[in-house]
């Protein structure tokens, strides 16, 4: 059957009729309806017009539970009322200064302690700007030109890691180490000619790598858990080799925490004792506000003293609001609050693969902590290459089929949970994926 027959895309279309239109006007004057490419999915997205604790209800008034939370951003939920108190009375002190804020210390002294790679850090305003200044320390710490990634690794969307997402070699391909693609068109030449990528949990790429390559990196870039990638956990030998390979042959190792930040106390790093050399972050250290931030050892962070070679910048950079949502984010975010997310988590992947195996449908699930995601593939999932051979039909028609049910996950489906979800928005998840796979089962789709 044509997937536009499918009952559940006729349902979502009957669903969302304003919507519809919504996306038919917003067309005409921003290109495919909406500023975030990544928010576009077929027939076309619902636009929300409000959002409580764990819900977000769209211009249909249809209520979802929250199992995105802005790629993983949103930690609390919506509307958190510790967050939003910290953020009136900072409103009530201005929104941005013209001159450095104090608010920032706060943040910077919190994140210091709570992650034990940190001793300095920066702000700007997302994941990809911090992302980008690492590239730079480690350019002018090292002298060194290019920079070696993982395969499905995304940092963002600046030009030298907007490379090796897609279009990699099959699952059993013996090749670990190769030339990437660009995942964007009006990329530089550079972007890929400087790119030295590695399939991911392979410490045999890492070594290949670094033999050939070692002399011209400035800089590894990696993922603890892989996020947009498919949320694929690293393996703590691939962790071990990476860190003892880069120190061996001084290349800078960041570790991009922009989404596993989340993952403990101290990150994913404290999780797995992991000592990068710079730490990218974003997304929950900024309470629902734009933000990013780079920090690590003295040694590199000096690059980025008034006297050094490197520069943040950026008008909104440290602006109080985001300073001070990002504070009373963190600080809600203990070690209890994490235990009940990823007890939850523990959960979701459990149940979801009971429904799996009940039905023998031929995907998995993956994830670790409060994160977690369905793949429409068996081929064991440790890398990007598998993710590449998941069916990407019956991933959209997942996606609408519990979209029509009240549940958002991301559209590659990725669900991130909350502080303040319980077991019973896990059991709604389960039982509304079971609907969903046994009409795709019904309609021959799976
Ligand atoms: C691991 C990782 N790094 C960097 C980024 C870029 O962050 P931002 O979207 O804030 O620019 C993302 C965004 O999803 C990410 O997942």
């Amino acid at each position: 059957m044509n997937i536009e027959h499918s009952r559940a895309w006729q349902t979502y279309l009957a669903q969302n009729a304003r919507s519809r239109q919504h996306a038919a006007r917003a067309g005409q004057r921003i290109p495919s309806g909406t500023s975030r490419s990544l928010l576009r999915h077929p027939p076309f997205p619902f636009y929300i017009d409000k959002t409580d604790g764990v819900t977000g209800i769209d211009i249909d008034g249809n209520t979802r539970i929250d199992f995105h939370n802005n790629y993983t951003t949103l930690v609390h939920g919506h509307g958190h009322p510790h967050i939003i108190a910290a953020v009136h009375r900072q409103l009530a002190h201005g929104t941005t200064y013209s001159a450095p804020g104090a608010q920032e210390l706060a943040l910077a002294e919190y994140l210091c302690e709570r992650v034990h790679s940190l001793e300095q850090v920066v702000f700007n305003s997302s994941g990809t700007e911090a992302v980008m200044v690492a590239l730079r320390i480690a350019r002018a710490v090292t002298g060194r030109n290019r920079i070696g990634k993982f395969e499905g690794g995304y940092h963002g969307w600046s030009d030298f890691v907007m490379v090796g997402g897609h279009g990699l070699r099959a699952p059993n391909d013996p090749v670990g180490v190769t030339a990437p693609h660009a995942d964007v068109g009006g990329l530089p030449q550079a972007a890929c000619a400087d790119v030295v990528l590695m399939r991911y949990n392979d410490v045999e790429a890492v070594r290949e790598a670094i033999t050939i390559h070692g002399h011209e990196l400035a800089a590894i870039i990696v993922e603890p858990i892989q996020g947009a990638g498919g949320v694929i956990p690293a393996q703590p030998a691939f962790l071990r080799a990476l860190r003892d390979e880069t120190r061996r042959a001084g290349i800078v190792l960041i570790c991009d925490e922009v989404i596993t930040l989340r993952h403990a106390v101290g990150g994913a790093q404290g999780y797995y004792g992991f000592d990068p050399d710079l730490t990218t972050m974003a997304k929950i250290i900024g309470g629902g506000f734009p933000v990013g931030a780079v920090g690590g050892r003295r040694e590199f962070m000096a690059c980025l003293e008034a006297d050094g070679a490197v520069a943040n910048l950026g008008t909104f950079s440290a602006n109080p609001m985001t300073m001070a949502a990002g504070l009373a984010a963190m600080e809600l975010l203990d070690e209890s609050a994490i235990a009940h997310i990823n007890s939850l988590g523990d959960a979701a992947r459990a149940k979801l693969t009971t429904v799996i195996e009940r039905q023998r449908l031929p995907a998995q699930v993956c994830g670790a902590g409060s994160l977690f995601q369905v793949h429409w593939t068996e081929v064991p999932l440790t890398d990007a290459r598998a993710v590449e051979s998941a069916d990407a039909t019956r991933n959209l028609l997942t996606f609408l089929g519990l979209c029509n049910r009240g549940i958002q996950l991301s559209m590659r489906g990725i669900g991130a949970l909350s502080t303040p979800m319980t077991m019973s928005d896990i059991d709604t998840l389960v039982s509304a994926f079971e609907d969903t796979v046994r009409e795709m089962r019904d309609e021959g789709f799976c």
